[in-house]
């Protein structure tokens, strides 16, 4: 018996409810012979407010330690006054991204038989919606690179940087083009802003130009940010890989999810390529305190970024057979009916037992 060591972190809100339900999956799906040996981390809202730790270095290289990692969801209440914004989303879920080199982040989308798109078929005319955004993970206006000035006077000034870096740029967009040719379609379309972020843009579209020559067999394609919502809400089915910097990726993902059947089947996962360090599994959706502690969560997009995770850790047919499991799953919905968080888990846990 081989075993594979997974750092879990529940997190907040819904975050600790779909991740329990995940872990059920994984267990029943987990190939013959290989082991997961978890590690729990509380880490979130609670440990912050009870002792002031977001991610203690120690545990940061614990968790380095181990062979992947899945994650809930991270963030408190809306403007609660004990736990200002951006303290864990930066502190721990971007630390974990940035530390552990997850430039790929890996968001896939595809409207499943059974699910209703909220495009319907007018829109959709039986096309096949079948995507992947490669979000780079590292750079972008995410590193916190700006600051403000003369805070709360009328003459607060306040800048985010966008750091884009020849290396962080190359890196993803090779690791993009990789991906497009292994797909039968073998498209790809960079998305961003080259007519008004014209610094970032040039190092973004260049380097596109460079690796797609390396890549006859991709076709490539170019898009603005604001035309590609247009093209993503009224042609969905034209795209097929997208490569796009870290912003402009989460908020493509939000509306992807959307447009694919909402934001409880979207799964990702924080990819470091080269395997210096684990790679991080979670929902697209975040700890959702508007639903929390009720068991309305859908804890399907936690299930399938665990089919993500044994598809990384090199167990293809486990991670595909959770995937069928969860089409059977969609498929067997009745609109409408509401099932409890644990009651979908053990439904789809019950599907890929058999
Ligand atoms: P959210 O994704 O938590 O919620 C948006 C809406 O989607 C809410 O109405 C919520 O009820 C619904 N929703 C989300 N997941 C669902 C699920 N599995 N099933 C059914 N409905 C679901 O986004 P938000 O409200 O903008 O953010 C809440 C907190 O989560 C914030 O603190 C934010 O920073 C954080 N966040 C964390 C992550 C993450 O950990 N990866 C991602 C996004 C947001
Ligand atoms: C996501 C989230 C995060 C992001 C936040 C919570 C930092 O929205 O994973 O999509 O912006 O990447
Ligand atoms: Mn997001």
């Amino acid at each position: 018996v081989t075993s594979a060591k997974l750092a879990v972190i529940p997190g907040d809100g819904i975050g600790p409810e779909v991740t329990a339900e995940a872990l059920k999956v994984l267990e029943v799906a987990s190939p013959a012979g290989i082991k997961f040996e978890q590690t729990r981390y509380d880490l979130g809202a609670e440990r912050y407010l009870a002792t002031g730790e977001v991610l203690p270095e120690s545990t940061l290289e614990e968790i380095r330690a181990h062979d992947a990692i899945l994650l809930g969801a991270v963030g408190g209440k809306p403007n609660d006054p004990n736990l200002p914004p951006g303290i864990l989303e930066r502190g721990l879920l971007l630390k974990l991204r940035f530390e552990l080199d997850h430039y790929v982040n890996l968001r896939p989308s595809k409207i499943f038989p059974g699910v209703v798109s909220p495009l319907g078929e007018h829109i959709l005319k039986g096309a096949e919606v079948d995507f992947v955004v490669v979000r780079e993970g590292t750079e972008g206006p995410y590193t916190g690179n700006g600051g403000a000035l003369r805070v709360g006077t009328p003459a607060e000034v306040a800048t985010e940087v966008s750091v884009n870096t020849a290396y962080g740029v190359e890196r993803v967009i090779r690791d993009a083009f990789a991906r497009a040719e292994r797909r039968t379609r073998k498209k790809l379309t960079l998305v961003h802003k080259t007519n008004v972020l014209v610094n970032a843009g040039s190092v973004w579209w260049r380097l596109f130009e460079a690796v797609a020559a390396e890549h006859p067999d991709v076709t490539t394609d170019y898009m603005h940010i604001d035309a590609a919502m247009i093209h993503m809400t009224t042609d969905p089915a034209r795209f097929d890989v997208i490569v796009t910097d870290n912003l402009f990726g989460d908020i493509i993902t939000d509306l992807a999810a959307a447009i694919t059947g909402g934001i409880g089947l979207a799964a990702s996962g924080n990819v470091n390529p080269d395997r210096t360090a684990p790679s991080m599994f979670e929902p697209v959706h975040g700890s959702a305190p508007d639903i929390a502690g009720q068991q309305k969560a859908d804890p399907t997009a936690a299930i399938l970024s665990a089919s993500l995770l044994l598809d990384h850790l090199g167990h293809p047919e486990a991670a595909a057979a959770i995937e069928t499991a969860v089409l059977a799953d969609l498929s067997a919905r009745t609109p409408g009916q509401a099932r409890r968080t644990s009651e979908v888990g053990d439904a789809i846990a019950a599907r890929v037992a058999g």
